[in-house]
């Protein structure tokens, strides 16, 4: 599949999907890299993968609904039929998701629904769960709302950090989204309604 990835900062998550790719057990070939921050380190990497890379600063647009436009006129150009967001740091609009004619995939530093949106480690800790961990989904209109795909749990100890939790659900991050990414590549993902059947976890 012919696979874009959209990532505002650090990038570990795209390192991690392209080492994936590498070992090649993912089904999928990252063509395209877009960013939101000219300065994120995922477009270096991306550069130093070979990947094309593609920069949509908020400030060059006049409207959130031209940047959006613009960054889906980019993916149709590159033939892109998935979409995956890794760090992205702004909410994709409504009317993008409904023209988008591939699946768009997220990762976010929670066990949702417990804790979406911004400083999901730090909500956690606030809170005093005993249990956190990380969430792929499909991207849909709300705020890190969509049926989810796969979810692994870290367990929270009293002496972590926002730092140290984020370290530890980081390290499972690397490993599930390209996990949840060679699903969906190979068919065995099958979306009914909100719920995501997993087809056949095992080869
Ligand atoms: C990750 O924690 C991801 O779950 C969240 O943003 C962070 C991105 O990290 N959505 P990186 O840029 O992939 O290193």
């Amino acid at each position: 599949m012919r696979t874009a990835i959209l990532a505002s900062g650090r990038g570990s998550n795209l390192q991690a999907l392209i080492d994936a790719c590498r070992n090649d057990t993912l089904a999928i070939k990252i063509i395209a890299v877009g960013s939101d921050h000219a300065g994120a380190g995922a477009l270096k990497i991306a550069e130093d993968a070979g990947i094309l890379t593609g920069i949509f600063q908020a400030e060059d647009y006049s409207s959130r609904q031209a940047q959006e436009d613009d960054i889906l006129r980019w993916l149709r150009e590159n033939q892109i039929e998935l979409l995956l967001l890794a760090g992205y740091m702004r909410v994709l609009g409504p009317r993008f998701l409904r023209q988008a004619e591939f699946p768009v995939l997220n990762i976010h530093p929670s066990l949702l629904p417990a804790f979406p949106g911004l400083h999901a480690q730090r909500q956690a800790l606030e809170y005093g769960v005993k249990v956190s961990g990380c969430t792929v989904h499909f991207v849909d209109e709300g705020l890190d709302s969509g049926p989810i795909i796969l979810q692994e749990a870290v367990p929270v100890l009293a002496e972590d950090t926002e730092e140290s939790l984020s370290q530890k659900i980081l390290a499972v991050e690397h490993r599930l989204y390209p996990e949840a990414v060679r699903l969906v590549s190979l068919g065995k993902v099958k979306r009914i309604g909100r719920r995501v059947q997993i087809l056949q976890q095992e080869e």
